[in-house]
């Protein structure tokens, strides 16, 4: 098996600078060594090429669109790494995208869905279905499930709209903070959301196991969209909206671990590690141990 290693060092998308670093600290932590060592071909591709937020103008696109901020720089970001990601699949490497900050995921999901219907699995603490008008700060990083299932202004916007991915196929799992707005177009979607309360109440392998069912059912596999704020802020401190009450470490590795079980993983992206914000570097050291759980590592 293979895997395309890709970057995608924006921070634009978020309102803390430093996720930009996340592709760079992910290497740093030993990602490529981590993969072949469990027995993957690894091509690292690099990164896509993304703006400094300071040369940009955040307004600049005509029209604007509510208050999404860096909207032109998404789309040329979004475009190469929905390029990259394609083309990995393809070539039968298994794509595995580092942020950056979550705005990227509107590139790897379309890029993941050029070719095929496919499901996704949203490890967040958050909904990112926030659109141009709800959205409480204009960062395109709690958006990117809306921008790719069309939702709101998003609706019929090619660049951002992963053309074979269905609400139906879409589980977020871990959600513990959610704008008013945001809950009501979740609730009137028909995306399955799964709560840090259902996770207290069912346990993660439960929920983990309906996501896969979710993402899975008729299609020809699965991204996961992983956002390392999903996890406790005591387990991954360097991440920009740190939230209080996430998954803990074993609970993230059980949770990657059935991904991989289910052999049905297509794409996978890693994002919103922001070293700046980290404590050695920890945060980073986790997104490559889970990447390596949702690939295939196992304790024996
Ligand atoms: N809901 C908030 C917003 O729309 C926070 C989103 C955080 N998203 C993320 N990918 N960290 O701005
Ligand atoms: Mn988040
Ligand atoms: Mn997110
Ligand atoms: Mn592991």
């Amino acid at each position: 098996q293979a895997v395309r290693i890709i970057g995608a060092p924006t921070d634009y998308g978020a309102n803390r600078r430093g996720v930009d670093m996340g592709p760079s600290a992910i290497r740093y932590a030993g990602l490529a060594d981590e993969l072949e060592e469990i027995g993957l071909r690894v091509t690292d591709a690099g990164d896509v090429l993304a703006p400094r937020a300071e040369e940009r103008d955040p307004d600049a696109r005509e029209p604007s669109v509510g208050t999404a901020k860096f909207l032109r720089e998404t789309e040329d970001v979004t475009g190469q790494l929905a390029d990259e990601v394609a083309d990995a699949l393809t070539q039968e490497e298994t794509p595995v995208a580092l942020g950056g900050d979550h705005s990227i995921a509107i590139g790897s999901l379309s890029g993941s869905a050029r070719d095929a219907e496919i499901g996704a699995i949203w490890f967040d603490a958050h909904g990112d279905f926030n659109t141009p008008t709800t959205s409480p700060s204009g960062n395109v990083h709690g958006m990117p499930l809306a921008a790719a299932l069309g939702i709101g202004e998003f609706d019929g916007v090619e660049w951002c709209n992963a053309p074979n991915l269905r609400e139906g196929n879409v589980a977020i799992v871990g959600l513990r903070s959610v704008d008013d707005a945001e809950a009501r177009a979740i609730r009137d979607s028909d995306v399955t959301a799964f709560t840090m309360s259902d996770i207290d109440d069912e346990g993660i392998t439960e929920i983990v196991e309906d996501a896969v069912s979710v993402a899975s059912a008729g299609t020809e596999g699965f991204h996961v969209s992983l956002d390392l704020d999903w996890l406790d802020p005591k387990e991954a401190p360097g991440v920009g909206t740190p939230v209080r009450g996430g998954v803990t470490y074993r609970e993230a590795h059980s949770a990657l671990e059935i991904v991989a079980e289910s052999e049905a993983l297509r794409s996978l992206e890693m994002v919103e590690v922001n070293p700046i914000l980290d404590e050695h570097n920890e945060t980073a050291n986790l997104a490559v141990e889970l990447a390596a759980s949702a690939l295939g590592q196992r304790i024996l």
